[in-house]
């Protein structure tokens, strides 16, 4: 039976849109393929209300809107994300007013809005744009070329290699390794931590998960108390030491900013563009023609350009964003009161036929603008240049190093979580020229 909340909005036909959205959110299926379950939803229900508990829009032009317009912003309805909870995990009610009550206290600039968000994005900007990124192609390309060194090593005799932890995770977290400053040894500890943290994003995250979110985000903080107050006694050409000059001389970042500025920008400074690399690279091993076309013209910086774009339109390794809303208002024709939740299905827009002409084909020289990847609006990724970058250097050196690149024994795995899409394992076999 089709329920009734979950029909509210504007569904044609007989499509059960919560069912399809169960799939994605809760089966290893849908979660290892999104798509089919995305096109339903988005050409018979662009907008409904879930029994998540949130309004769920998934055309490009309506997750644009949301994004962007000022009577949106950061906020959660906690009663109503806590009823959920409860109700679905069983979890106490007071454990899960405990996890906001957690977490509100750890605010950084992504889950703020104007003036606060303002202020925190305006003082780490100057760190990431066009210009100051770009000057750091030279160090990534060495960074690059080491892993890519390491794993033609590790690739002797027909052997398998692990590309995520050979190269997906261990280059971005290099790259904003050394911009932060944590020293090399430290770097991959994080790894499990992130990961675990980063549960606290996931709708459908179960009470262990949630327990082990804040478990690991308190080791990050000491981690990260430890570095502050060393890098306070000794200053260093990074950028934990800008922040921590920042706060001191003017006063305008607490000791609590500093720390959740530097969490986060080191956490979604690679969980992120390692499944860039790790989708990215699936979607050319599935795709070979393209791929071979993309060697044929590895060179030409814009065609590398094209390809990270269509790339990230592809395979978003963030399928789900979110809003909520500050005031009445209307998308697509709907109601939506304010303090009510509005979901926006980054994946299902990249897919948008309004927006993309054959939008379920990979075409490496597609030129039709930015896809929805990086979110938009005030929010709009902040690491997004760097992450191009990234992937540009990466994807150029593979294709020039390898001459061979195919999937290993055993295949593929998707991870168990759907607002970060990526890979938990894929194996490669690898020859050189
Ligand atoms: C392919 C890689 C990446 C993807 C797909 C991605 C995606 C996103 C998305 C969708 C948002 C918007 C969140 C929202 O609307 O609430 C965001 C925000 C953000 N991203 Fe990225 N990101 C990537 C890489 C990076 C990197 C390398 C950094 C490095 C510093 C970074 C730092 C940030 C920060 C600080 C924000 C918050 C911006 C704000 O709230 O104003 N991201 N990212």
């Amino acid at each position: 039976m089709v329920d009734p909340i979950a029909t509210e909005g504007s569904v044609t036909g007989d499509l059960d849109p919560d069912a399809e959205l169960a799939a994605v959110l809760g089966t290893t299926g849908g979660r290892a393929d999104p798509y089919p379950h995305y096109a339903r939803i988005r050409a018979r229900a662009p907008i409904f209300r879930s029994t998540i508990g949130s309004w769920i829009v998934s055309r490009f032009a309506n997750c644009q809107q949301v994004l962007r317009s000022p009577h949106f912003g950061k906020g959660t309805d906690h009663d109503a994300t806590a009823r959920m909870r409860v109700a679905r995990w069983g979890i106490p009610a007071e454990e899960a007013a405990d996890f906001f009550e957690f977490f509100d206290r750890r605010q950084s600039m992504l889950t703020l809005n104007p003036p606060d968000h303002t202020r925190l994005r305006g003082l780490v900007s100057r760190a990431f744009t066009p210009s100051t990124v770009e000057a750091l192609r030279p160090g990534v390309a060495a960074l690059c070329d080491g892993l890519l060194g390491d794993m033609a090593d590790l690739a002797g005799g027909d052997n398998n290699v692990d590309v995520m932890r050979e190269l997906a995770f261990p280059l971005p977290v290099a790259v904003i390794g050394e911009l932060l400053g944590v020293p090399v040894p430290d770097r991959p500890q994080f790894q499990a931590l992130v990961r675990a943290a980063t549960a606290i994003l996931e709708p459908m995250s179960n009470i262990e998960e949630l327990r082990r979110a804040r478990t690991a985000r308190i080791a990050m903080e000491e981690y990260f108390a430890d570095l502050i107050a060393e890098r306070r006694r000794q200053p260093a050409q990074d950028l934990l030491s800008e922040l921590i000059a920042v706060s001191d001389g003017s006063d305008r970042l607490t000791e609590q900013e500093v720390m959740s500025t530097a969490i986060l920008l080191f956490a979604a400074g690679f969980e992120t563009t390692t499944n860039l690399i790790g989708n990215g690279l699936w979607a050319l091993l599935c795709h070979p023609d393209q791929c071979r076309i993309l060697r044929s013209s590895v060179h030409d910086p814009g065609a590398l350009q094209r390809a990270i774009e269509e790339l990230l339109r592809w395979d978003s390794p963030v399928q789900l964003d979110g809003r909520m809303a500050l005031r009445d208002t209307v998308v697509a024709g709907q109601h939506i009161s304010s303090g009510e939740q509005v979901m926006t299905l980054l994946g299902a827009a990249n897919r948008d036929p309004i927006r993309f002409d054959h939008p379920d084909t990979l075409d490496l020289g597609r030129d039709e603008g930015a896809p929805m990847s990086f979110g938009s609006g005030i929010h709009y990724c902040l690491g997004a240049a760097l992450a191009r970058l990234e992937g540009q250097v990466c994807f150029g050196q593979l294709l020039t190093r390898f001459t061979v690149i195919e999937l290993g024994d055993g295949g593929i795995a998707h991870r168990d979580s759907i607002t970060l899409r990526g890979l938990s394992r894929f194996p490669l076999r690898l020859k050189t020229a």
